[in-house]
């Protein structure tokens, strides 16, 4: 007999205006190579072969243009002001979840593999799993005046991409305990005492937050990669 598998839901927060960006749409809806950046990473989810569902969490504005760009069967709700609201209003309509992935659609160009690395250690019983990169640069922290107050260890940090997974449970709780907003769903599920797990990540998984990282994208795209 074939074990049945836990079904896994992505959530796509897609509902940032884009400041540091700058353009005049808001970012998950620029375009990369003839095709929103949203649509890349929706695909690129679906191209994994490890996702059942997906859903993609929009700013109202764009609620009824959105699936003109998306494929059938694609849900769409509309998030909040945070990037943790977004993703609160993606797990309430995903109420069949046992596993989620929450992935940026800032992260358009993520490889499946990546996606696949996340799911298999999700399946393999870690409840939760973030894919990291090391850092390059030397990282200091600074006090509100600007002077340095410590050099943590290089070798000790990682840089944190998406998709990150999670047990559907897990995460919910996070959420549930959640006072203030985070910059990353993984770190909600920390302050619960929760152990989070790393895959490795992959340089082309990068955000795309500034002209600089969308100048890359697009000469990524246009050279098929
Ligand atoms: N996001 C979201 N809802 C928000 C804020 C962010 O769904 N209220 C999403 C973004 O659309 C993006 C992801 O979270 O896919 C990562 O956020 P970020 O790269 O910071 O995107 P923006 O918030 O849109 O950009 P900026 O911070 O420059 O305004
Ligand atoms: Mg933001």
């Amino acid at each position: 007999m074939t074990e049945l598998k836990s079904p896994v839901v992505a959530l796509v927060p897609a509902a940032g205006r884009g400041v540091r960006l700058g353009e005049d749409q808001p970012k998950a809806f620029v375009d990369l190579g003839g095709k929103a950046m949203l649509a890349h990473a929706v695909d690129g989810l679906l191209a994994s072969g490890v996702v059942d569902r997906v859903v993609v969490v929009v700013p109202a504005d764009m609620i009824h243009t959105v699936a003109a760009l998306l494929p059938d069967g694609v849900q769409v709700v509309v998030g909040g002001r945070e990037r943790t609201d977004s993703v609160r209003a993606g797990l309430d309509a995903a109420p069949d979840a046992e596993l989620v992935l929450v992935h940026d659609a800032a992260r358009a160009l993520t490889p499946p593999d990546l996606i696949r690395r996340v799911v298999a250690e999700l399946r393999a019983g870690s409840d939760a799993v973030i894919p990291v990169l090391p850092v390059v640069d030397t990282i200091k922290t600074v006090d509100g005046a600007g002077v340095v107050v410590g050099t943590p260890n290089r070798a000790d940090l990682r840089a944190v991409q998406t998709p990150q997974g999670f047990s559907a449970r897990v995460l919910r709780d996070a959420y549930e305990a959640a006072g203030e907003t985070a910059t990353d769903d993984a770190g909600l599920v920390e302050r619960m005492g929760q152990s989070v797990r790393t895959v490795a990540g992959e340089p082309h998984a990068f955000k795309i937050t500034t002209q600089l990282d969308l100048l890359l994208a697009r000469a990524l795209v246009g050279e098929g990669t």
